[in-house]
């Protein structure tokens, strides 16, 4: 990987703004990614991300942390929070601009453990794969305290499939609809096909159950984006 998401997190910190990322995938056409978008603060972010800041408690780690929008409201609030992000750009960033604890590390290397888990802007993705969620799932889940919570966000692209007639043009042998190649590219330069997984709630509820986590849908979008917390089933 390039880490042209970093490179362009970086070129923005820095006063080099000219062009937004392209993001394309396999199922759909390029779109824009704004970079003003990826700094945004509390007034600017989708409601559903600031019911989850408003939720927050404890000892907390910002999975994914991008640009450390989120770490940087909850640290201004008081909080205790660790950032990650394993794109080095991103790390680079979030200190820069303030967070105390941001650490270049994916999800899968963290051992601390925390009252509240965020991951946030379609923090499903993180897992990828509709096979690898359970992994991810057990992991999350031995990082969180007794009480703790984890607060995920997706959406439900089925939508994404639908034809001009109402139908759905999924394909019944091919892999979970969320699955997606996800192709980004930034100034001319284009990274390989990352794998970025959107889950629905009755998958992700199902897949919680198995993995022994509550799945509670606390919060509906504007556009099948849900915000979701996961406690333990069994305290
Ligand atoms: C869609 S961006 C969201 C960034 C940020 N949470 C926000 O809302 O602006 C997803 C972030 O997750 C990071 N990421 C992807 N896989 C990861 C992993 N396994 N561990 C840690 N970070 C990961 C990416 O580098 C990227 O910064």
């Amino acid at each position: 990987m390039k880490d042209l998401f970093g490179k362009a997190l970086l070129d923005y910190y820095q006063g080099n703004y000219s062009v937004d990322i392209v993001t394309s995938t396999n199922i759909s056409e390029e779109d824009t990614l704004p970079l003003p978008y990826l700094f945004r603060d509390f007034s600017e972010m989708p409601t559903l991300e600031q019911n989850a800041l408003n939720l927050c408690k404890g000892h907390i780690l910002d999975v994914g942390c991008g640009a450390g929008n989120h770490a940087l409201w909850l640290q201004s609030k008081g909080f205790n929070v660790k950032a990650i992000d394993n794109s080095k750009g991103a790390i680079e960033v979030t200190k820069k601009r303030g967070v105390i604890n941001a650490e270049f590390k994916s999800l899968l290397n963290e051992t601390e453990t925390f009252d509240t888990i965020l991951l946030l802007m379609n923090g499903t993705g993180i897992f990828q794969y509709l096979d690898s969620a359970p992994r991810y799932l057990k992991h999350l889940k031995s990082l969180l305290n007794k009480e703790g919570q984890i607060l995920i966000d997706s959406s439900d692209i089925k939508y994404m499939y639908e034809d001009d007639d109402g139908g759905y043009w999924l394909d019944i042998n091919a892999n979970y609809y969320g699955e997606l190649d996800y192709y980004i590219s930034y100034k001319g330069e284009k990274d390989i096909a990352l794998k970025w997984l959107y889950l629905d709630f009755d998958t992700l509820n199902e897949l919680c159950m198995h993995a022994g986590l509550r799945c509670e849908k606390v919060a509906v979008g504007a556009h099948y984006d849900y915000l979701a917390k996961l406690t333990h089933l069994i305290n």
